[in-house]
């Protein structure tokens, strides 16, 4: 028999994580390089999905700096339930409760913490696909990569700019991918910040 390939964890699985509150990856906010990044974004007007948000500060901090157009995703209801009674004011119809690869919809800009490092490292290569799928012509993906050597060991699953630019680099144009200069202390010399952008689909490349 043709052995499925499992492309998450199940919502089971994290949902128990949230509720016995082993959650050593939610820092309690925004991370720094994502505020940085965020504090320098001038157009309000775009459509951000925040894949794998758990507790989803970011979509808090966009929120109330104007970015109203915000989606975020989750497979597990449970920190999507913290989020809607800890900032009520986010709207209902833009917290979608759903696996990242069953996302049908186009945003300008993804963002990644702590989400690609909790998948199987089977699904990497699915992760960079869909990503580009998701996003709209010239889209942008930005965020943290870890950066520590890869083990059976995870979530979280770690990896190298090298692996990482196999995946990546057939939907997307590398602008940065570089060791993060103002990670969070615990995180600091074992992350990467990247902004790719989407390649045009035509673009000659494998799709
Ligand atoms: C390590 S946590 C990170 C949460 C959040 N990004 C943070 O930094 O606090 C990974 C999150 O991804 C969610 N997740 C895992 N697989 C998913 C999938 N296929 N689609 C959507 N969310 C998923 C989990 O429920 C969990 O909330």
């Amino acid at each position: 028999m043709k052995k499925i390939k499992k492309r998450s964890f199940s919502s089971q699985f994290w949902s128990q994580r949230y509720q016995e509150n082993r959650t050593g990856w939610d820092i309690g906010e925004i991370s720094s390089p994502l505020k940085h990044y965020i504090d320098h974004l001038e157009n309000h007007q775009l459509k951000i999905l925040i894949p794998g948000a758990g507790n989803a500060y970011e979509a808090q901090y966009l929120f109330e700096k104007g970015f109203k157009n915000v989606f975020v995703a989750d497979i597990s209801e449970t920190p999507l339930k913290n989020l809607k009674s800890r900032f009520p004011d986010f709207p209902k119809n833009q917290i979608l409760h759903l696996d990242f690869f069953e996302i049908e919809d186009t945003f300008d800009l993804i963002f990644e913490q702590t989400f690609f490092c909790a998948l199987p490292v089977a699904s990497r290569l699915d992760y960079a696909k869909k990503s580009a799928e998701l996003l709209k012509e010239n889209g942008l993906q930005i965020g943290l990569l870890f950066s520590f050597p890869l083990t059976g060991k995870g979530p979280p699953f770690g990896g190298s700019k090298e692996e990482y630019l196999t995946y990546f680099s057939p939907y997307f144009e590398i602008e940065i991918l570089e060791p993060c200069y103002n990670s969070i202390p615990p995180r600091q010399g074992n992350e990467l910040f990247f902004k790719f952008k989407k390649k045009p689909v035509n673009s000659g490349e494998k799709h």
